[in-house]
């Protein structure tokens, strides 16, 4: 019995080296951890259960029966993070390059499957060359089954890719599918084919880092939703994360008791929004000062700036938060931005997140480029899933509501349970000159009487009790008391029943 658990003993440590020493130097030369100890960083302090340490893969070809590893390149398993269940996968970059086998894929499978029957998210920490080539169509196989699981598991359980080494082919097309995706500055890459496929067939000169570093990621593409410095700062931001998100799709919101009293008033908001109604002022100041300790989890700071999404706490319990950004394009909807926030509302929706929305939105934005690259289409993603979206929505408009965008950014006519409107709002089908220029045309050349029917046209309809009088706005709010009137209104809504009506699924514009 002794010699069988010296074995194992052994066999365990044969697992642990991974590929070597040497490759294992190689990792941590470049600044990156291994794929245990960046789950050791991960989870909770002695939480890691592992499975299939001994899985090995079955190629027998290009001398493959004579390099077998344990474990075949990902550690896999489930463990806690500050105490609550999460299933992970760990790529090993020393083994292979971290690419995917049969068995490989089998082992990502196996968690997946399991974290779907007991209801927990995966994180998957990717740091691979994507399907091993020596096996062929064995390894796409393998991928395929990792792609459909990723769908079966969508709005199910929470997916989280963290991208900690150069990923290529299924390494990123996996991530894709889940909802969330984090990278590492100057030591991660996605891209579907590497810097060299790209010469030989486009006949393009670029870099990993440009083709597919952190840095295109989060600003150009909007594939990846934050970078970090290194891998250490990347695990310890993705624990702060994951405490906002609930288990899966039945278990609601996280509840974390707060010091911060929800009837906190905050009078320096009202003085956030200048008089002049061109000038551009932080959204974010309003966030912070109405969220839980000011704690905003901003994600895609970088791209689409004119809008802001992020994760945040109202009286203890996860909230969702999307904001026009009146410093960006004036706030105006366009297409980089109606996606980014659809798809973090269709995120919250699906895992009864509520929605907290702060308008102020001069309208869509106009022109060739936007009609060409398909504006209506975008533009209505973001109508779409705020229509379909059943969890709690509070709006606040906090300036300008113009046109479409005033009915898009949960507007009442969408289902917005609670719509403030804060006293100096301005809710129209378009700005006042504009809209004078159209309705007058016959007058164009009397600046005098133009003025005066501006003039006339703002004292109508540049003020929220327009709204208010059909009752499209629950209530005019002083800004300083913003945090308790949303509060409030969580409270009340915090057992909403709503669902819509029995589909395979809606077709939305994609
Ligand atoms: C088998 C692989 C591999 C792969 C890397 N390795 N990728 N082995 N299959 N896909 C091995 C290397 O042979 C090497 O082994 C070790 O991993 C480290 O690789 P290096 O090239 O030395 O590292 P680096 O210079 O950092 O470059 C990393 C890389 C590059 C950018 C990932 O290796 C690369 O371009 N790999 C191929 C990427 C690719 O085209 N994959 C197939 C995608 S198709 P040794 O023994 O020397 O340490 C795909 C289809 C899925 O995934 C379906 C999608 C829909």
């Amino acid at each position: 019995m002794l010699d069988i658990i010296e074995q194992l003993d052994k066999m365990r440590a044969a697992a642990r080296e991974g590929g070597g020493v040497k490759r294992i130097e190689a990792q941590h030369g470049k600044g990156k951890l291994t794929a245990r100890e960046r789950l050791e960083l991960l989870l909770d302090a002695d939480t890691f259960e592992e499975w299939d340490m001994f899985v090995e893969h079955r190629c027998t070809d290009f001398g493959m029966q004579d390099n077998k590893i344990p474990g075949d390149g990902v550690v896999t398993g489930y463990g806690m993070i500050n105490g609550r269940l999460v299933f992970v996968f760990s790529q090993d970059f020393t083994v292979f390059g971290g690419a995917l086998s049969e068995a490989h894929a089998e082992k990502i499978c196996k968690v997946m499957d399991q974290a779907m029957k007991v209801g927990a998210p995966v994180i998957g920490l990717n740091d691979s060359g994507g399907a091993r080539i020596q096996e062929g169509v064995a390894s796409l196989g393998g991928y395929a089954e990792v792609f459909q699981r990723n769908v079966m598991a969508s709005g199910v359980v929470p997916q989280i890719s963290m991208i900690m080494g150069p990923c290529a082919g299924g390494a990123v097309y996996s991530p894709a599918m889940t909802d969330f995706i984090f990278m590492v500055r100057d030591s991660s890459y996605m891209f579907v084919t590497g810097p060299e496929v790209v010469k030989t067939v486009t006949h393009e000169e670029v870099t990993a880092e440009e083709l597919g570093g952190a840095a295109t990621h989060t600003s150009r593409s909007g594939v990846a939703d934050l970078a970090f410095d290194n891998d250490v700062e990347a695990l310890l931001m993705l624990r702060r994360f994951f405490n906002y998100l609930p288990l899966n799709n039945r278990d609601g919101v996280p509840e974390r008791p707060s010091g911060d009293p929800p009837e906190r008033l905050d009078m320096s908001l009202d003085t956030l929004v200048p008089e002049n109604p061109n000038k551009p002022y932080d959204i974010k100041e309003l966030i912070l000062k109405t969220v839980d300790d000011g704690d905003f989890f901003e994600l895609q700071p970088d791209y689409a700036k004119n809008i802001v999404i992020g994760m945040a706490r109202m009286a203890g319990r996860t909230v969702g938060i999307v904001a026009n950004n009146p410093q960006v394009l004036a706030g105006c909807l366009d297409i980089k931005s109606s996606i980014k926030a659809a798809r973090f509302v269709r995120f919250c929706d699906a895992f009864s997140i509520p929605v907290i929305t702060f308008v102020d939105v001069p309208g869509f934005m106009p022109g060739t480029s936007q009609e060409y690259g398909g504006i209506i289409k975008h533009g209505a993603k973001l109508l779409y899933a705020y229509a379909e979206c059943t969890v709690p929505k509070v709006t606040v408009i906090t300036r300008k509501a113009y046109g479409g965008a005033y009915d898009v950014m949960s507007s009442k006519h969408l289902r917005g349970d609670v719509n403030f409107a804060w006293p100096n709002a301005e809710i129209a089908v378009m700005g006042a000159k504009g809209a004078v220029e159209i309705i007058f045309r016959g007058d164009k050349g009397d600046p005098t009487k133009l003025a005066a029917k501006e003039a006339e046209y703002k004292a109508r309809f540049a003020n929220p009790f327009v709204a208010g009088a059909r009752g499209f706005i629950d209530d005019v709010i002083q800004p300083h008391e913003t945090r308790k009137r949303i509060c409030r209104s969580l409270a009340m809504l915090k057992d909403k029943q709503l669902s819509n009506p029995w589909r395979k699924h809606g077709n939305m514009p994609l």
